[in-house]
């Protein structure tokens, strides 16, 4: 390969560059064979505007193919997609419930499931490579990014992300029906300091290792081939600065065989915005070295122009690009794109099944999460009068926000209309007969809170759907955690009636609804809950589903009270305390679960050893249901201090009324591993208490 074909490989535009103007969207031959001839990209990503037919991306696919097989070493383009819920970019497709519900679900499988689909879906319009999964952990709630992640937790986040990374790679990324994963955003990118996206945060080598660090290595092992870099910085290193990370910890220690692509635009930011590259041609040659192998430029042929001048001028050496070169081509051929360079029409048949949509509902029934539901107010009996109302209550796009059809998801008409509403899903249950509607307030502006009070006077019950607008990075950075005025004054106006309130919740991050808890009868978090949300979350309100949802994350309490479950004892010793409005893990059900006989099998657990705790678990209540068992180790004394609790295992069971299960967890010394004072994992001996629910019991670990 020549140094330019080399360049271009490692060079990521997108669709914009190589389109025409004008709409509907066509590829513009002339700009295309620029791009893939004369600059020999080695990648195309996006879309330009909105989702595109199956059929669009087949023509999109097949002429981008085409151009690059009339190139010299006629090296097939890799054309990448955010398929991040479902192909959102692919009209028709099944759009699941955003990660942090599906986190909430604690099922792996369905996690799977959403994969696997999502793969079908993104391979079936020609597209073999998503950026997705974030194995981010969502440890500050302000961020907008917060629900792209499988939540707070590290073994939960592992064991989900490994889950969806089984079911879209399989075990050959190269299958007709199944596309590349991209981890991102490697790493560190979910605490920023201040909550906003791509802002600084500061985490330790330490910190980096014990909560950032494990989601990633699990995907790596995973087989994980591409990975994309934080957008944010790191104790004053931008992400795509960072050696550290991409090189030494991610390429050198863990061995990753596959390339690392830069965020959009990130490169030519370590000029403009980041100021630690005096130069654009610096700021290449600064993420070059630093690890970065393509860079998602993605609007021009700067990168190309500038990395071509540091080879010749020799401050990026041969062997570097011959290293990116490589990385990315092995994914190239891992991905079957040299044999099967185009679509196989023959998917497209299948691209919309029943099975789709039928799973899509499994997951946003087990994600959705009852938090609290006093006097038993739920499930609804049919033939109740009902008052529905808030700013989510008729709208598609809040029950998806972004990277939905478009990628802030703000567009309602792309939504199909047979899929039902939060308002339409009520309707089809209760009748139509049986539902009023009045909107009451949009988001933070009141339309009319005085119509509501009064549509409430024939209803028997009010459900306010209350949350957030769509939104996606950047532009969904707010200042205050609080759920804005209107909708808080809305519930308060209602509460006043006396009729009982229900809150349903369809928001991207825990927006705190402190006023409005104690004045709510029943409290539904239905998260981002897809396409199938209106109809699931209509199941759980009249009880047709037992609701198993179990929060992925720490709701708080107030603003300025913000910490995760996993907080230091000193958060709750001398005046200080912590109490969230509802804990990680929380979530009822229209049944009990009583559990009982928390056992070790040993006291003692010896290094190379396994330790067994088993619990049963009883069907208390009068309805079958499913429970989420979780169990918690806490490190009662540790050389740095321990958090009060750490997750060390989990199991979604389903119980029949008046069933007891035995539940068995295994613990290895490993399992109580910590990033010692040295920056690498270690045990100390010493005592540790195991807990499930409210029983626990302690061990010595020798
Ligand atoms: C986002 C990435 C995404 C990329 C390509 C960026 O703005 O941060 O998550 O994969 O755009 O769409």
């Amino acid at each position: 390969m020549t140094a330019e074909e080399k360049v271009g490989q490692m060079t990521q535009v997108t669709i914009d560059v190589v389109s025409r103007d004008s709409q509907p969207h066509q590829l513009d031959p002339a700009k295309l064979q620029t791009a893939v001839d004369r600059y020999k990209v080695g990648s195309i990503l996006n879309v330009m505007g909105s989702a595109y037919t199956v059929d669009h991306w087949h023509e999109i696919i097949n002429q981008i193919q085409d151009a690059a097989a009339k190139t010299r070493l006629k090296i097939p383009v890799l054309y990448g997609l955010d398929s991040i819920h479902g192909a959102n970019y692919v009209m028709g497709s099944t759009l699941f419930p955003q990660a942090f519900a599906v986190a909430a679900t604690w099922n792996p499988e369905l996690a799977q499931r959403a994969g696997e689909i999502s793969a079908y879906q993104t391979r079936a319009a020609g597209v073999p490579w998503n950026f997705y999964p974030v194995l981010d952990i969502g440890r500050q709630p302000l961020w907008p990014r917060f629900w792209e992640t499988y939540g707070e937790d590290v073994l939960l986040a592992t064991e989900m992300g490994k889950a969806y990374i089984r079911g879209l790679q399989g075990n050959d990324v190269g299958a007709r029906n199944k596309v590349a994963a991209c981890l991102k955003h490697y790493a560190g990118y979910g605490l920023p300091f201040n909550g906003k996206d791509r802002t600084q945060a500061h985490i330790s080598e330490r910190m980096m290792r014990q909560y950032f660090l494990p989601t990633f290595e699990a995907g790596v092992k995973a087989g994980v081939p591409t990975v994309m870099v934080n957008s944010g910085e790191i104790d004053g290193i931008p992400g795509h600065a960072n050696h550290h990370l991409l090189t030494d910890i991610l390429k050198n220690e863990w061995g990753f065989p596959g390339f690392v692509v830069s965020d959009w635009q990130d490169v030519e930011r370590l000029h403009t915005r980041d100021r630690v590259a005096d130069s654009p041609k610096e700021a290449v040659r600064m993420a070059v070295m630093a690890g970065i192998d393509m860079s998602m430029v993605p609007f021009d042929f700067s990168f190309f122009d500038l990395l071509m001048q540091c080879v010749q001028e020799g401050s990026v050496p041969m062997p570097r690009i011959d290293d990116a070169v490589r990385r990315i081509l092995r994914v190239k051929f891992m991905t079957g794109i040299f044999e099967n360079p185009r679509p196989d029409p023959a998917m497209k048949a299948a691209f919309d099944q029943p099975a789709f949509a039928e799973a899509n509902l499994a997951a946003a029934r087990e994600a959705i999460t009852l938090l609290k539901n006093e006097d038993h107010v739920l499930p609804l009996a049919r033939g109740r009068k009902i008052l529905v109302t808030g700013p989510t209550a008729n709208l598609h796009t809040v029950l998806n926000s972004g990277w939905s059809r478009s990628w802030l998801g703000l567009e309602e008409e792309l939504f199909s209309k047979e899929k039902p509403t939060l308002l339409g899903g009520i309707e089809i249950t209760a009748g139509k007969e049986n539902v009023t509607y009045v909107p009451g307030t949009s988001f933070d502006k009141e339309i009319d809170i005085a119509a509501a009070v009064s549509g409430a006077a024939n209803a028997d019950v009010i459900i306010a759907c209350l949350g957030e607008p769509a939104y996606c990075e950047t532009p969904g950075n707010i200042d205050d955690l609080m759920l804005d005025g209107a909708q808080l004054l809305l519930v308060h106006e209602l509460a006043k009636t006396g009729k009982p309130v229900v809150a349903v919740l369809a928001q991207g991050r825990p927006r705190v609804i402190h006023p409005i808890v104690p004045v709510s009868s029943a409290i539904v978090m239905a998260y981002l809950p897809g396409l199938e949300g209106g109809r699931a979350v209509a199941d759980i309100l009249f009880g047709d589903v037992n609701p198993s949802g179990k929060l992925s994350f720490t709701y708080p309490r107030y603003p300025n009270a913000l910490t995760t479950y996993d907080y230091k004892v000193n958060e709750v010793l001398e005046g200080n305390h912590i109490d969230p409005e509802f804990e990680f893990g929380h979530g009822l059900s229209y049944t009990t679960f009583t559990y009982s006989n928390l056992k070790l099998n040993s006291p003692m657990l010896v290094r190379d050893g396994e330790l067994t705790a088993t619990v049963e678990v009883r069907n208390s209540g009068s309805r079958p249901g499913k429970e989420v068992v979780q169990l918690y180790v806490s490190d009662l004394y540790r050389s740095l201090t321990p958090p009060n609790r750490e997750l060390k295992g989990f199991r979604k069971i389903e119980l029949q009324p008046g069933e007891t299960r035995t539940i068995s967890f295994t613990l290895k010394p490993s399992d109580l591993a910590f990033v010692g004072l040295n920056n690498r994992w270690i045990t100390e001996p010493g005592k540790f208490r195991a807990t499930v629910a409210k029983l626990s019991e302690e061990f010595t670990l020798l």
